[in-house]
């Protein structure tokens, strides 16, 4: 298995380049079961996970190319199976996202649940309920989501929590059923929006996309289109942190800065310099990182996406800050890697406390997950010596080649085969 190896103390310099982002990505390929047409994709990110979810595609019988240039082109015009089996949606919970799509075109789906993760217990009935209301049969048998419909309608949705794959799931559900559906309390992430985007290009009829009220009036077909997927704001958010937490200078392009709202005004207030360009932004380090506590809620709050990057700053403020995880209820696994680095930071069910100040020093560290591998990476940006990351392959599921973009930067950092 992989490891990462970064040997800390140097300031990051330079440009780094934003790709596509894997959250955007991962609906636009389940949204090509919509149609018997053809789909070209651009700024798709060659990571892990999309190539699951291609392999996804592939066994239902869906043309499915993904190249490592960012395109890709799909064509379920003969899918051959509704089925999304266990082993592949194991390894990666997005699959869910063919549920809604599968249901409102082919009127029927065999979906593995995707079971608990790391992070939380991650449950889909908001998923279930959105579908059944609009007039589909799902019963959990055996695992899986056995679902089926004569024919979708619309429905009126409320959604009690907030759930980005539940209204991505239900949007493009809502697309091919008959009449109007409105999705309540809806996620208005900047991947919902790509994803709105994308399906209107394809014929369907959407609006409020980005509120918190979505309205989908449904038509009988869709057709093929071409959409270039929005940029990665938390591989941008990422990147930001690599140059405040190093003290570096870092120009980061090919994003939208106005996606991360939140996170650049909280790295203002840890007072690192940002300043917004057309294309992307740049962040300045500065001594002293100031302590401050943050919160996670859904967008446009502070993403809980960035929260473990964040504490790795938080590791190296000038005082003590409360990070509360209001999303997930597991997700402080890094904390514990991190205090073996000689982090001091103390849990409390869900709110950290991270008193700065303590210097890191280099050690063999276990990534959990996704963002968690990140974390990591940056503690070990700044530890003394030498820090090992075992278990990259997290890391792989949503970051293209992450350690090579660092080490352009200027970071002593290399993949261990
Ligand atoms: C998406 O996951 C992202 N994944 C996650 O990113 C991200 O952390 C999360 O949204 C929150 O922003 C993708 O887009 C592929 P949710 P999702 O449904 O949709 C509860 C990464 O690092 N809930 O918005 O699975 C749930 O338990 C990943 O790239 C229900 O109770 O998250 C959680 O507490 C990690 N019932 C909350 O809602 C449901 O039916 C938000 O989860 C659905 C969700």
């Amino acid at each position: 298995m992989d490891k990462i190896r970064v040997m800390g103390g140097i300031p990051l310099s330079g440009r780094v380049g934003i790709s596509g982002a894997k959250n955007a990505a991962l609906p636009a390929l389940a949204a090509s079961l919509l149609t018997a047409d053809t789909l070209q994709l651009e700024n798709i990110p060659y990571v892990r996970d999309i190539l699951t979810a291609r392999n996804l595609l592939e066994v239902m019988g869906v043309e499915a190319e993904v190249r490592e240039d960012g395109t890709a082109t799909l064509n379920a015009g003969r899918v051959r199976s509704c089925e999304a089996p266990y082993e592949l949606v194991k390894t990666m919970r997005a699959a869910i996202l063919v549920l809604g799509p599968l249901v409102a075109r082919f009127k029927k789906a065999r979906v593995s649940l995707p079971g608990g993760c790391a992070i939380g217990s991650r449950p889909v009935n908001l998923h279930i309920m959105g579908l059944e209301l609009m007039g589909a049969k799902c019963d959990v048998v055996h695992g899986y989501v056995e679902a089926s419909t004569p024919g979708l309608h619309g429905a009126h949705v409320m959604m009690d929590t907030v759930t980005v794959t539940g209204t991505e799931n239900l949007m493009m559900a809502a697309t091919l059923a008959e009449g109007e559906t409105v999705l309540d309390n809806a996620a208005c992430e900047p991947e919902i929006s790509d994803l709105a985007d994308l399906l209107r290009s394809m014929g369907a009829r959407i609006q409020g996309d980005g509120t918190r009220t979505i309205r989908i009036e449904g038509v009988r077909e869709l057709h093929g289109s071409r959409h270039r997927i929005i940029p990665d704001r938390i591989e941008a958010g990422t990147f930001a942190i690599a140059s405040a937490i190093t003290r570096g200078d870092v120009e980061i392009t090919k994003c939208n800065p106005g996606h991360l709202t939140a996170v650049l005004t909280q790295l203002g207030h840890t007072g690192a310099e940002v300043t917004i360009g057309s294309d992307g932004f740049r962040v300045r380090g500065r001594d002293p990182i100031v302590s401050k506590n943050v919160a996670t809620h859904p967008y446009p709050a502070f993403p809980t996406d960035m929260q473990a990057q964040y504490m790795a700053l938080m590791t190296q403020g000038d005082g003590s800050a409360v990070i509360t995880e209001t999303i997930f209820e597991n997700r402080f696994m890094h904390a514990l890697e991190m205090i073996r680095m000689g982090a001091d930071i103390t849990i409390d069910g869900r709110q950290a406390l991270v008193r700065g100040g303590k210097p890191l020093s280099g050690a063999r560290v276990l990534a959990s997950d996704l963002r968690a591998s990140a974390s990591l990476i940056l503690a070990g940006l700044v530890a003394r010596g030498e820090t090992v990351i075992d278990r990259v392959y997290h890391l792989d599921r949503g970051y293209y080649h992450i350690e090579q973009k660092l080490a352009r930067l200027g970071a002593n950092i290399e993949r261990i085969r």
